[in-house]
């Protein structure tokens, strides 16, 4: 019998700031409604100025670290599409901040949305070739889009950190997927700009299309039928987003239509991306906090996870949660950070989004406002400085 591998910890971070996006609907002249209800949103997280992509994968790395040490990690995988440096992996400053052993290789993946559920698999493939080794696997991304666009209302920031391991204690990553690539243009970020280009209607249309390409392969390469899952974690640019995905998977794999089991099925895993926005990379993991930390016993149930990242790539691929998960969560601590976000108004928004890395060489140093354990002190010679906190 193979071994079990999977995700052994998991651990989220997200911007200490929060933005009601009826501060947005206000400036823009929009009903409410149409983010709570037509795309299922009703706050973002906002990164304070000394908070970063590495920050907040730090911190979320931290906790993991903090619980299980380092013994066994030889490999970081830094999934994001919001990187900071065209050459240097941003994962590179984590392993520093966190003190990881020198006897170890860090990378930077990137394929928008759907880049960490690469480093997951390949995780998975490293722990399986040597099962005495972890793999930490971190997602962090500050989603930025113009204002006044489609896709300001789904703005956010967050990062996730996964321990990968043999005999997990979370959920275990079963072997076999469903993967499907298509070279369009529904989102992108040319160099040099921090806000995403979105054709958000393609985008949806698109995304519905990889969900059934990438199941269909699923069930092509011998995967389990749609009626072994019970539940389902999907990436969330907008939470409306993922019950749009669900239907179209559950017609397309023939399953139950019945719109009280669709919602079932995805319901508790919306939760966190409802307040925090869109955390690309992170945000199907998140889905999966979401779902572990909600009130269900959820001892041995199958998840189908659909992974998207426009441009695109998607995978389905399925997990098995382990009796006894409950013991090893962080709820309570989940829900604290997201209630100790300090609200932001419109003026502190428009400041946020017009924040730049600097581009001339000097010294540039950021006021102190993280309530983090790491933290970006600013910049020497364009160099990044990071400093410990606590
Ligand atoms: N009350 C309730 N619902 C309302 C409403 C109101 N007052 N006003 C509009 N809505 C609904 C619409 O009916 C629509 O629902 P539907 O999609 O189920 O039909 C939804 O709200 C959105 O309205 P729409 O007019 O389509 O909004 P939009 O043109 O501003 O675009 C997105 C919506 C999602 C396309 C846009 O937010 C976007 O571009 N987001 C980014 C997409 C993205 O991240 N893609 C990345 C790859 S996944």
């Amino acid at each position: 019998m193979t071994t079990p591998i999977g995700i052994h910890d998991l651990a989220f971070a997200t911007g200490s700031r929060v933005l009601d996006l009826s501060v947005i609907a206000e400036r823009l002249g929009t009903e409410i409604e149409k983010y709570t209800i037509g795309i299922g949103q009703e706050r973002m997280s906002i990164p304070a100025a000394d908070e970063d992509i590495v920050t907040m994968g730090a911190a979320a790395a931290k906790q993991i670290i903090d619980r299980h040490g380092a013994e066994g990690i030889r490999t970081v995988l830094f999934a994001t599409e919001t990187g900071i440096d065209q050459s240097k992996a941003a994962g590179v400053y984590v392993h520093q901040l966190l003190e990881l052993p020198a006897t170890c290789r860090v990378v930077e993946l990137k394929q928008a949305c759907y880049s960490a559920t690469a480093a997951l698999q390949f995780a998975t493939a490293l722990v399986a070739r040597d099962p005495r080794q972890r793999v930490l696997v971190i997602a962090s991304d500050v989603a930025r889009y113009e204002l006044g666009s489609s896709g300001e209302p789904t703005q956010g920031a967050g990062a996730v950190a996964m321990l990968v391991a043999a005999d997990p204690d979370l959920v275990v990553i079963e072997p076999g997927s469903g993967v499907f690539t298509s070279d369009i243009m529904d989102f992108w970020r040319p160099n040099g700009r921090v806000t995403a280009l979105v054709d958000g209607k393609y985008s949806i249309r698109a995304y519905l299309q990889a969900v059934e390409n990438a199941w269909n392969d699923y069930s092509a390469q011998g995967g389990f039928p749609i009626s072994e899952f019970n539940r389902f974690c999907y990436h969330q640019p907008f939470t409306k987003m993922a019950s749009k995905a669900h239907r179209h998977l559950i017609k397309t794999a023939g399953g139950d239509l019945d719109p009280a089991v669709l919602d079932a099925q995805i319901a508790p895993t919306l939760k966190y991306n409802r307040v925090i926005g869109n955390t690309y990379t992170a945000s199907i993991y998140l889905a999966l906090l979401s779902l572990l930390d909600s009130d269900e016993e959820l001892d041995e149930t199958k998840i189908g996870f659909l992974s998207y990242g426009s441009g695109s790539v998607a995978e389905f691929f399925a997990g098995t949660v382990q009796p006894g998960y409950r013991k090893h969560l962080r709820s309570e601590e989940n829900r604290s950070v997201l209630a100790a976000r300090v609200p932001i108004d419109a003026s502190e928004y428009l400041t946020w989004h017009e924040r730049r890395d600097p581009t001339e060489l000097g010294d540039f140093a950021l006021p102190n406002e993280t309530p983090g354990p790491f933290r970006l002190a600013g910049f020497t010679d364009l160099k990044r400085d990071y400093a410990v906190t606590q």
